[in-house]
């Protein structure tokens, strides 16, 4: 079977996400959406929640399957015997990012994890789940940007009802 894994911390996932996400699955038999922990980051919502709100936006797609994993991304792909990892790519500025972790994950795993590149749908090029709780935070409208829940969800946790 030919498989892949859509790895991000998704905190939380955007229609960008949804797009690249469905897109793939076309490409693939089988597509993990793999929610990892960025240390970079200081998550909004739990992993559990992000998977619940992952499961509930994919569940139209048969082929889709969401998992969280609290470890590297090379070992959650061994695991899983998968050797393709897909990321989306917006703009020149996430490109050096994504090309050094490309880079080690292609290393680290000895050449058994490698990534295929997604150009994001023009529509959500400018979109970010870094921007969506920025944009919510201050009461902003989120709609074009998140799943109708989703959005519920983002404005609760900043203390609104939009
Ligand atoms: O959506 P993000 O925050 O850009 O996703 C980044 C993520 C979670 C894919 C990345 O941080 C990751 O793979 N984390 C797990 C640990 C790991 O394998 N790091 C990459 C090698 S340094």
């Amino acid at each position: 079977m030919n498989k892949a894994i859509y790895p991000g911390s998704f905190d939380p996932m955007t229609n960008g996400h949804l797009d690249i996400i469905k897109r793939a699955s076309k490409m693939f038999d089988e597509i993990t959406v793999c929610i990892l922990k960025n240390t970079a980051k200081t998550p909004l919502f739990s992993v559990e929640d992000r998977v619940k709100i992952m499961e509930n936006a994919v569940k139209d797609l048969p082929n889709v399957k969401v998992d969280s994993f609290d470890g590297l991304l090379i070992d959650y792909a061994a695991a899983n015997d998968v050797h393709v990892a897909i990321r989306g790519l917006r703009a020149v500025t996430d490109f050096e990012y994504e090309l050094q972790i490309a880079q080690t994950n292609r290393k680290f795993s000895k050449d058994n994890l490698d990534t295929v590149f997604l150009i994001t749908s023009l529509e959500y090029a400018y979109l970010s789940s870094s921007t969506v709780k920025e944009i919510a935070r201050y009461g902003g409208d989120i709609s074009e940007c998140v799943p109708e829940d989703v959005a519920k969800l983002v404005y609760e946790k900043f203390g609104r009802v939009n």
